[in-house]
């Protein structure tokens, strides 16, 4: 047997056994646990330092788990299913009740997704139950996209690890919720709103996607809420449209305080315009897909750059962009300048 089969049947092993894996997935890794054992569940919750209501994927491998998790599944719902699974896209459901109480945080909606990573794949379906699986990181920090970023921090935290090498996408899958007539996306992701706009008119982002939420205010989606992503090092982020100006702004910003307390988080083209300046790459602004796979892994160096204060380029929300901007503003706590 393949060394990483053997891998995947020891992780089945844990699953059914009620103990919690981390495991890649084509989006970030997760740490999974079998959905249906709430005992199971729990420790997730635990190990990430995780908020009690704010509830889990639940990672299936086949449409007859779907069957046992949701129901009363309207036609857009599938034509979404069928149109981005296996693949990083959520959608959220009407929970058949009584299932997956912790995981759902007794709520009556489940979050779904069927990923098309093959380790994940291999796992949910040898372990017969959907796996529920938040991002590998301890709550709070950046998702964790490569074993080097996370095993310190979570190799005492979970039963097994699964090391699939770095992730493809590097962010986290789109949650979408259908409401009435609108696919509305509460989380952006790599299937973009574009994409979505291929299979259903009508796509609408959540206010929240790029807003500052209220004390108090309710939202469609839990997550939404924590401080997320965010390095200990101040962050600010600064967009223009014109290329020019965003540099501008960027050295306008750094010269604010002293050379060497400040780090720039800089597209690759513009690395030689900051050249005063300690940087850090975070792809070309020509392959978004090159940003959102480094991102997180980026945002983890920043601390021990040894800066006050770390200032990001910033992208257009167009495609994928959205997903990278919505990242990125919460790691700055909504610290944002466009020019
Ligand atoms: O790519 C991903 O989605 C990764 C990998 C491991 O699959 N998982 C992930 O899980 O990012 P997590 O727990 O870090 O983020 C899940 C998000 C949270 O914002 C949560 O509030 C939302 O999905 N969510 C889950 N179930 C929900 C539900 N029933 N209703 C509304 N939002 C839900
Ligand atoms: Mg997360």
């Amino acid at each position: 047997m393949e060394k990483i089969d053997l891998e995947v049947n020891n992780a089945k092993k844990v699953i059914q056994d009620g103990g919690i894996v981390l495991l890649p997935t084509e989006t970030v890794y997760g740490i999974g646990a079998n959905a249906l054992n709430d005992d199971a569940v729990k420790k997730i919750f635990v190990a990430k330092g995780r908020a009690q209501d704010n509830p889990l994927i639940l990672h299936i491998s086949d449409m007859d788990m779907l069957d046992q998790i949701a129901e009363n599944i309207s036609e857009k719902e599938y034509k979404l299913m069928d149109a981005f699974w296996p693949g990083p896209f959520t959608i959220i459901l009407n929970k058949k009740p009584g299932i997956a109480m912790t995981a759902t945080c007794q709520g009556d909606t489940v979050g779904v997704r069927m990923p098309s990573n093959k380790i994940a794949h291999d796992l949910i379906k040898l372990s017969g139950v959907p796996i529920a699986a938040p991002s590998a990181n301890i709550s709070g920090k950046p998702s964790g996209t490569n074993l080097k970023d996370i095993i310190d921090e979570l190799k005492d935290r979970v039963d097994y690890v699964i090391d699939g090498g770095e992730t493809d996408i590097g962010i986290e899958s789109t949650v979408v919720r259908v409401v009435g007539d609108e696919v509305k996306i509460l989380r952006p992701g790599r299937i973009t709103k574009e994409d979505i706009e291929r299979v259903i008119n009508h796509v609408e982002i959540d206010k929240n996607v790029m807003g500052e939420i209220a004390l108090g205010e309710k939202v469609l989606s839990p997550g939404m809420k924590y401080r997320h992503y965010a390095p200990k090092t101040h962050c600010k982020l600064i967009y223009s449209k014109d290329a020019e100006k965003m540099k501008e702004k960027v050295l306008e910003e750094s010269s604010k305080e002293a050379s060497k307390d400040v780090v720039i988080l800089a597209f690759k083209e513009d690395l030689d315009y900051y050249k005063n300046y300690k940087c850090l790459d975070i792809g070309s602004k020509n392959n978004l897909d090159e940003v959102s796979h480094n991102m997180f892994s980026i945002l983890r160096k920043v601390d021990s750059c040894d800066a006050k204060l770390a200032i990001i380029e910033g992208t257009s929300t167009d495609g994928l962009g959205l997903a990278i901007m919505n990242r990125l503003i919460r790691a700055c706590e909504h610290d944002y300048i466009e020019v």
